[in-house]
């Protein structure tokens, strides 16, 4: 019986574009689902835009759209992404379906059948300057658990927690910046805090189905207190019009908060994945109920709670079958900076594309660095460079090419049958790391499943440097033993060929034509070619040219603004860098004329450390030194201190002025507001 999977990616907000991190989870995924396929299993793998929420309608709103226009504008740019890279979805729908719809409210009610749905009035933040309630996306502070700053108002992205934005700590609107009011409002509850709930999901959770590590956070949100009460609280999931999402049955004017409907869009996707291939509901329904379909989630580590709380829950309640796995990855960074979840990275996968660079050299990049566990990952430009062009061509794609032009040229493209005792053994032992390569791909170490077929490309090679086919093809008499070892590389090649195709899969069929075979299966392992004809060998791939790698990271050009003297903003740093400078308040105690110097004056400056620093300053032109003897300025305190012509300058004097102007009129020393003292930090 083969294997039954339903396999999803997390549904995107349906309000940007893809970045890098979304096209990760895709190849990680898509992999996983190829190499499962690879070994006979029926996989059906569907993905949808996550299309409901206020920040959604908010943004419609000012592109002059109406919500469902506005996310089927983003719809319509999935597939140049999901094509480009060979994400083989099966299906890709909207949250907005009719299915969706029918599917959230089917559910609702069950649950409520179940009596685990409460209506509680409770207080809800308002925006007094907007004259709405506030969506949780909108209210911004400090997180009640960690204190981190800016969190959004449901949940927090340095340390997880999911509360109601009531529990935010200074909270403001993200709207209007107003310090919002709290109002009245009749909510809907999910009563997760009931038993029934808590030993289902403490079972669910810590079962073995999760990653170990993922396990033992989610066993910290059960935590009890002293009376024995689950730190599980009751979650809130409707929200009051105008909202874009799916209304609640039986209570006008209220919607389903957008992480209520947002999974059941999994199984929508599914349903209308049926409905095309002209099958109706309820075989859709005789699948999903099936004992032994496999129902696995790939997520990345900062919806976790949604998923391994609310989500079980959700179905288990409404009388469905729960997830198997959910298969939580860590987050992809490029040149170890975090990129924010809206403003992506400086990597677009489109632009990616765009300049020629082959999607598989981001799909094998990726699968090298990827493990099982829930681990960030870093893009490094020259590591890619270097991965793609020494292992995946240098070492895999050479082997073809080392041998192929032989065969065509010699023996008409066939390939010898005997192979030779050692060519026999080698591809005896490149086939007993099936298994190996199959479980790897399972666990979804894909880095060490790269590993390890890499280490056999380098065997692979090492027979072909000790035989040296192009010796053999100038001396004579030694036809035979050419034509083996050619076809040995050969043999060889498709047997990595086959390990790396859930990688490579557009790779892969190339190599399949070149062969003159089927679509390889992890079983075609078990057999060789014999006595076969392979088509004349065309070049398989390219190395990596870094200018375009380089092109890819430089920053968009952005038209320059147009400022005052030409001098566009410098590039963008982050807090750190500018605290490292120590701006201080200094009391200009003397200044003389440098004799020798047209261009400097003498400061002394007292920056109260109870000693006087000695500056030159390029200010001369400017400045007669009675102007500024008794003046306050801010200089910069950490300056290494430079030896100069005149003597020691110990840090640097403050001015404004445009590109290219060092004098009068144009040059102005800073000089503080009234009260500043010396010594004093400007921060
Ligand atoms: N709409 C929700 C998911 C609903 S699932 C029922 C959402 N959307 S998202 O667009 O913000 O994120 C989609 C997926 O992309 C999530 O799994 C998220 O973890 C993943 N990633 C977002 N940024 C990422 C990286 N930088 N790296 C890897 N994955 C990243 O959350
Ligand atoms: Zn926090």
């Amino acid at each position: 019986m083969p294997r039954k999977l339903f396999v999803t990616t997390a549904l995107p907000y349906a309000n940007a574009a893809f970045h890098i991190g979304h096209m990760m989870e895709y190849i990680q995924a898509d992999t996983w689902v190829r190499a499962q396929r690879m070994k006979g299993a029926e996989v059906n793998f569907v993905c949808a835009d996550d299309a409901h929420g206020a920040p959604i309608m908010i943004a419609a709103e000012k592109a002059g759209m109406t919500p469902q226009q506005f996310v089927a504008t983003i719809a319509a740019g999935r597939a140049q992404y999901l094509d480009g890279f060979h994400i083989a979805f099966d299906n890709w729908h909207s949250t907005d379906g009719p299915e969706n719809h029918r599917l959230a409210q089917d559910i609702y009610r069950a649950l409520r059948k179940n009596e685990l749905i409460d209506v509680r009035t409770i207080e809800q933040f308002f925006d007094p300057d907007k004259g709405m309630f506030l969506p949780d996306r909108f209210i911004k502070g400090e997180c009640p658990k960690c204190g981190t700053r800016d969190q959004y108002g449901d949940n927090c992205e340095a340390c997880g927690a999911v509360y109601a934005p009531t529990d935010l700590l200074n909270p403001y609107s993200a709207l209007s910046g107003a310090t919002p009011v709290l109002k009245s409002s009749e909510h809907y509850f999910f009563r997760l805090s009931d038993p029934r709930c808590v030993d289902f999901l403490e079972r669910w959770t810590q079962d073995g189905r999760l990653q170990p590590e993922v396990a033992n956070k989610v066993k910290e949100w059960f935590s009890r207190d002293e009376s024995g009460k689950s730190g599980l609280g009751d979650w809130d999931i409707s929200r009051d019009a105008p909202y874009f999402g799916i209304e609640i049955p039986d209570a006008p004017g209220k919607y389903f908060y957008v992480w209520l409907d947002a999974p059941i869009g999994y199984l929508a996707s599914l349903y209308n994945l049926f409905a095309r291939r002209g099958l109706d509901d309820a075989a859709c329904d005789a699948y999903l109920a099936q004992p032994d379909l496999e129902q696995v989630h790939f997520i990345g580590k900062d919806i976790v709670t949604f998923h391994t709380l609310f989500w079980p829950a959700t179905l288990h309640f409404s009388g469905r079958k729960v997830p198997d796995h959910i298969h939580v990855h860590g987050f992809l960074t490029v040149n170890n900076d975090k990129m924010s979840k809206s403003r992506g990275t400086g990597i677009s996968p489109l632009r990616y594309l765009e300049l020629g660079l082959n999607p598989e050299w981001l799909r094998y990049y990726i699968a090298a660095k990827l493990n099982g566990r829930v681990e960030d990952i870093d893009f490094n430009p020259e590591d890619f460079i270097a991965r793609v062009n020494a292992d995946l061509v240098g070492k895999y794609i050479n082997i073809a090419s080392r041998a192929a032009g032989f065969l065509g040229k010699r023996f008409g493209g066939l390939l010898s049958a005997d192979l030779g005792v050692e060519g026999r053994s080698l591809l005896d032992a490149l086939r007993a790391h099936r298994a190996t390569v199959e479980e790897l791909y399972e666990t979804r170490e894909f880095g060490k499943a790269v590993r390890e077929i890499m280490a056999l490309a380098d065997r692979v090679n090492g027979y072909v440097d000790q035989h040296k086919p192009w010796e053999l093809a100038k001396q004579p008499g030694q036809d035979a033993l050419l034509h083996d070892v050619c076809s040995v590389c050969i043999e060889a090649f498709r047997l990595l060929t086959i390990y790396l195709k859930p990688i490579l899969p557009a790779l892969a069929a190339q190599v399949e034509a070149f062969l003159q075979v089927a679509p390889l299966q992890f079983a075609d392992a078990g057999r060789s070619l014999g006595r076969h004809a392979i088509a004349p060998y065309q070049h398989l791939m390219q190395r990596v040219d870094a200018a375009k790698v380089e092109a890819l990271l430089a920053p968009p050009a952005a038209p320059a603004p147009a400022l005052p003297g030409g001098e566009a903003i410098a590039p963008e740093i982050g807090i750190e860098a500018f605290a490292q400078v120590d701006l201080r308040i200094a009391r200009i105690v003397d200044a003389k004329a440098v004799e020798g110097s047209s261009k400097l004056l003498q400061l002394t400056l007292d920056v109260g450390e109870g000693r006087m620093r000695n500056v030159f300053s390029g200010i001369r032109s400017a400045y007669a030194p009675e102007q500024l003897v008794g003046k306050l300025t801010v200089m910069v305190a950490n300056l290494a201190p430079r030896k100069m012509k005149f003597g020691l300058s110990e840090g640097m004097v403050l001015a404004a002025s445009h590109a290219g102007e060092r004098a009068e009129p144009g040059l102005f020393v800073l000089e503080p507001h009234a009260g500043a003292l010396p010594g004093m930090r400007v921060r």
